[in-house]
């Protein structure tokens, strides 16, 4: 028995900021936007409105267009690194907002990689037997970690997410295999350094700007080309597969570059490779999910087809996934 997507949905907030905008705040310009990362806006939330509403929203429809209700779910997993308080899971939220009631769920804390972690957590909770409807979801509020005043993260990061219903299946279709690491040797380039229990919230923290995003851009950078590359190739190898038996490779929306590097190594062509960095930056754990949302959307993917999932983060974390889009 396999896990198949059978529903996807995806929230990005309404407010939006532009390349222009940017400029206003910060020393930068659109076109080194554009040119470095393949960005031209973002969304961000409004006031007040936090990661566990964009996930609610995705669980509804997630809801609506499987046609569910909410008391049949039976997990709720999210992949976020800005969950609403350090503690509870927003999840646990999450479940009380959409009245899942008989729901159990956590948050999945992997960056970047979240949401294909998640997808791999939840396919083998299918896989096991014991659970029918897995709601996976991959959400993040960036702004609430990020400093305006930081060019080299402020320009790069957006708000926003998506989601999956995964259910059993005994069809050819689902996910077919995964390939996940975690090398925390490198979790010193990428990291919001306070707030946790190595340095705890404090006035000093704060003067500090030590609960905003750090990162050394150029090391993850180089990181990110050669391993999302290598997994994306990988799976193929493993599974028998070249870049032509696959219909779609949705890639983490980190930065164009890092996006075509990866694709040029499974000898993938731009019809086969969805971005949309251009219209939501990177959006952290949602960015997976929301291209599958869109993909969806715009009848990219048919039954039978190979999609290919990759991605990477802080941690450092990366991953790919193989899924042959099919229903039950
Ligand atoms: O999803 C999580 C994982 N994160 C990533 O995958 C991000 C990986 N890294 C990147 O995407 C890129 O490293 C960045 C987009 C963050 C930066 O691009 P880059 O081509 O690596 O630029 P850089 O850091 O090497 O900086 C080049 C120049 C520097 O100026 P000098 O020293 O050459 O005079 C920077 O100070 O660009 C300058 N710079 C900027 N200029 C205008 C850095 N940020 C900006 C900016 N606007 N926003």
């Amino acid at each position: 028995m396999r896990a198949t997507v059978t529903a996807t949905a995806r929230y990005l907030p309404e407010r939006v900021l532009t390349n222009a905008d940017l400029e206003k705040m910060v020393d930068t310009s659109d076109e080194w936007i554009r040119n470095r990362t393949g960005i031209e806006k973002r969304h961000l939330v409004s006031e007040g409105e936090v990661t566990s509403d964009m996930c609610a929203h995705i669980a509804n429809r997630l809801l609506e267009k499987s046609k569910k209700s909410a008391g049949e779910i039976d997990v709720i997993l999210i992949a976020t690194c800005t969950p609403d308080f350090p503690v509870v899971a927003t999840a646990a939220i999450v479940q009380d907002k959409i009245g899942a009631k008989n729901a159990w769920g956590f948050d999945i804390a992997a960056a970047c990689s979240g949401f294909v972690y998640a997808m791999e957590t939840g396919a083998k909770m299918i896989e096991s037997g014991r659970y029918n409807n897995v709601m996976v979801m991959g959400a993040d509020t960036m702004s609430s970690i990020i400093d305006y005043s930081d060019r080299n993260t402020c320009v790069i990061f957006g708000d926003g997410g998506g989601g999956v219903l995964l259910e059993p299946t005994d069809t050819d279709a689902g996910v077919l295999d995964s390939i996940l690491h975690t090398d925390g040797s490198g979790s010193q380039y990428l990291k919001v350094p306070a707030g946790g229990s190595v340095h705890p919230a404090s006035k000093d923290t704060i003067e500090k700007k030590m609960h905003y995003v750090y990162q050394d851009g150029k090391t993850v950078f180089k990181f990110a080309v050669k391993k999302m590359a290598d997994v994306s190739k990988q799976i193929l190898d493993k599974n028998g597969f070249t870049g032509n038996d696959i219909k779609l490779f949705i890639p983490h929306q980190a930065n164009r570059r890092i996006i075509d590097a990866a694709a040029k190594r499974c000898g993938l062509s731009p019809d086969q490779i969805l971005v949309n960095i251009n219209k939501y930056g990177n959006t952290t754990a949602g960015t997976i999910p929301i291209a599958l949302d869109e993909a969806v959307e715009t009848n990219r993917l048919n039954n039978g087809d190979l999609l290919l999932l990759a991605a990477f983060g802080g941690g450092f974390t990366w991953g790919s996934m193989l899924i042959r889009w099919g229903d039950t």
